[in-house]
């Protein structure tokens, strides 16, 4: 059975706006709120573009924590933050990003300002290994516990692979209690039963 998503939230699709990569339009949309000094999350390290990133818009006086489950996907992550001189603001956290929250040192719980998903499995490497619903749920709760007033929880969901429907689902699911619980919550993209890439934005109040 299709859910029943609420048409209020949706933006016009991505293509339709501006021609660029949707990983591009989540990083525009951390810009909107990352500042120097601040405190990031990649939930999702990835080849570590995300993180460099963050990294490099907190600055110096800033912190960013990246998480992933594969060795390769930090190893990469480790390599591109040595060779931009980003390292020493990163901690690398190889765990899944279900363990966010026992993860972080005290002093940074709550203060943070971004945190980023981008869902699915790493280009150019094992598809089995991908993000799953039910770890995605989890870590989506946790990082939305964790960001301080103003903050951003910015997810790219992907419904072409398997599975990726299923856990759209879930990230629809995480929208709705989000704003159930009074946060401003936007969707871009396509209706998530397209098989294109759509982003959730929850700005936590
Ligand atoms: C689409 S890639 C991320 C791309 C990355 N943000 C970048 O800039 O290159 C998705 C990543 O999620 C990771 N992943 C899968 N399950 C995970 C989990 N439970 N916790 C953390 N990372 C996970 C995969 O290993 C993969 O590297």
């Amino acid at each position: 059975m299709e859910r029943k998503t609420s048409a209020k939230l949706w933006k016009i699709p991505l293509a339709t706006v501006i021609p660029i990569r949707v990983t591009e339009r989540a990083q525009a949309l951390a810009s909107e709120v990352l500042n120097l000094g601040d405190i990031a999350i990649d939930a999702t390290a990835g080849k570590g573009r995300d993180t460099a990133f963050l990294a490099q818009t907190v600055g110096t006086s800033g912190w960013v924590h990246s998480f992933d489950i594969q060795p390769e996907a930090i190893n990469s992550t480790r390599n591109l933050l040595e060779v931009s001189g980003l390292i020493h603001r990163v901690t690398l956290h190889e765990c899944s990003h279900a363990e966010l929250t026992e993860s972080l040192p005290e002093s940074h719980r709550g203060k943070i300002a971004v945190a980023l998903f981008n869902l699915g499995y790493l280009p150019g490497s094992d598809q089995k290994i991908i993000t799953q619903p039910e770890s995605t749920s989890i870590a989506l709760h946790a990082a939305l516990k964790e960001l301080k007033s103003g903050g951003r929880l910015i997810c790219v969901a992907y419904t072409g692979h398997p599975g990726g429907k299923e856990e759209s689902a879930v990230v629809e699911e995480f929208a709705e209690s989000a704003e159930n619980t009074g946060n401003t919550v936007e969707k871009i993209g396509y209706a998530p039963h397209q098989p294109k890439p759509w982003i959730l934005v929850v700005t936590r109040r």
